[in-house]
């Protein structure tokens, strides 16, 4: 779409101006660069508003059947060339509004009744929103299938269970994962509650009063999808809670993603070697030809802080805005689009990356055994076979960690006198619960660690994906 144009005073609202306003002022005041992205919601919001005025006889037929067929042309044209940017015409609304003056003539005019640019970019942000939150699901549930098919894999791979990061006991790498897809499970849920929320048409609010126009707000609520109308004409228009609902949502889904990059970037380590990236998700360095670096993981990890400070900017820009409308709110639109690209790169990157890295069970089943991590198997064995009292197997199994350093092996290495040295209730059982396999098997409480669970949990998970 490009529009030609002759004047200097500004065709939207110049009426009451002589003179065109400074070059700066237009550089400052223009968002077009950024809301043309708004194209296809600005004319299908256009495109119900004039529907609207037509059906309720506020406009003529003939002029609202012209309206139609010119936003139809410039949906067109966008779809096929873009939108040549022209900065007094200032945004959007006003680059659909100009061209279509240009198709149509005099009747573009009539389209602007009963509504106002406030209530328009409300509306038109609604819209992307939805969209955007449709898109996050989307990769939300392309990552989700990609963790359960590796869970499912790793269901009885042995690694470390990290507190403090630090060899606490042992789980299964099915386990670890799947405790991503409970994060994303949650995302999902974020997302979903911003899309309810947000779903109600501020269409109809015009600048801030409403209209004394006999509009049908249902109307145009209906045509957009939306559940209904807004209550209020003035929180229509100054409303952008459900920016920050879509940011806040998107804010935590790309933090797990960064607590998932920050175990990719140190399982890729060469301490841990518990990964390896394969070549498409990796770089080279320019001067040291060994290496292969993390840069992916590591961006996901960094997208993740951009994201905080695009909700952040929202926030302070809102806070102690009075009400209505503040050209302030056009400055929400840049960190928005801004927070949608890097989750949605990040999650596609993610997937791709978790579908494709090289897990290494040896050296996650060696880094398992290190730290003397199924302690508590043998204090638990105390309590369940000798009626121990916990907290005295808990010294009882400490002792035999002392004792396995002394010797400088692991646990599971010291053999039946050792162990009853220390405490002659230690039975031959206790032997086999020391071993990383049965650690795990036993863990089979619900929400464990054990195998039999984690394909139970991928289950479940499934059934509950495939539920309509
Ligand atoms: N470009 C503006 C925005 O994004 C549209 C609304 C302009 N309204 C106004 N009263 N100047 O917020």
């Amino acid at each position: 779409m490009s529009i030609s144009r002759t004047g200097t005073s500004n065709p939207i609202w110049g009426g009451r101006f002589e003179g065109g306003p400074a070059a700066l002022m237009r550089a400052i005041n223009s968002s077009i660069a950024t809301d043309k992205r708004l194209w296809r919601h600005d004319i299908n919001a256009s495109l119900a508003h004039a529907g609207m005025l037509r059906q309720q006889g506020i406009i003529g037929s003939e002029d609202g059947e012209a309206i139609v067929q010119g936003l139809a042309q410039i949906m067109d044209e966008c779809a096929r060339g873009g939108i040549t940017e022209d900065d007094a015409l200032e945004d959007i609304h006003g680059h659909v509004e100009a061209r279509l003056g240009e198709l149509i003539g005099e009747a573009a005019g009539r389209l602007h009744t009963a509504r106002s640019r406030n209530d328009q970019v409300a509306t038109d942000l609604k819209l992307w929103v939805r969209w955007a939150i449709d898109s996050a699901l989307h990769d939300i549930a392309a990552l989700e299938t990609v963790i359960l098919d590796r869970a499912e894999e790793h269901a009885a791979t042995v690694m470390p269970g990290f507190t403090h990061l630090q060899s606490g006991q042992p789980v299964t790498l099915g386990h670890h994962l799947m405790a991503y897809r409970e994060m994303l499970g949650r995302d999902r849920s974020r997302f979903e509650d911003a899309r309810r929320r947000l779903n109600e048409c501020p269409l109809g609010a015009a600048a801030l009063a409403g209209t004394g126009f006999p509009i049908d707000r249902d109307f145009t609520a209906t045509a957009l999808h939306f559940d209904g109308p807004t209550a209020n004409s003035i929180d229509s228009v100054a409303d952008r809670d459900f920016i920050v609902d879509y940011l806040h949502a998107a804010t935590l889904c790309a933090n797990h993603l960064s607590r998932l990059a920050e175990e990719i970037i140190l399982w890729a380590s060469q301490p841990f070697s518990f990964i390896r990236l394969p070549d498409a998700w990796s770089t080279g360095s320019s001067i040291m030809p060994n290496k292969r670096n993390p840069d992916a993981a590591e961006l996901v990890r960094s997208h993740s802080g951009r994201i905080v400070g695009d909700l952040v900017a929202v926030l302070v820009l809102l806070k102690g805005l009075p009400l209505a409308y503040a050209k302030d709110l056009q400055d929400a639109t840049p960190p928005l689009f801004d927070a949608h690209d890097l989750l949605h790169m990040s999650l596609q990157a993610m997937a791709g990356m978790i579908a494709e890295i090289e897990f290494v069970p040896e050296k996650m089943r060696a880094a398992a055994a290190a730290g003397h991590a199924t302690a508590t198997d043998l204090a638990d064995w105390l309590v369940a076979h000798a009626n121990v009292p916990f907290r005295e197997a808990h010294h009882i199994a400490g002792r035999a960690v002392a004792a396995a350093e002394f010797q400088n092996v692991a646990l599971d290495q010291l053999d039946l006198a050792d162990l009853q040295a220390i405490d002659p209730r230690i039975g031959e059982g206790a032997l086999a619960a020391l071993q990383l396999d049965s650690s795990v098997a036993a863990r089979t409480s619900a929400g464990g660690t054990a195998p039999d669970r984690v394909r139970e949990a991928v289950r479940a998970a499934r059934a509950q994906r495939s539920k309509p």
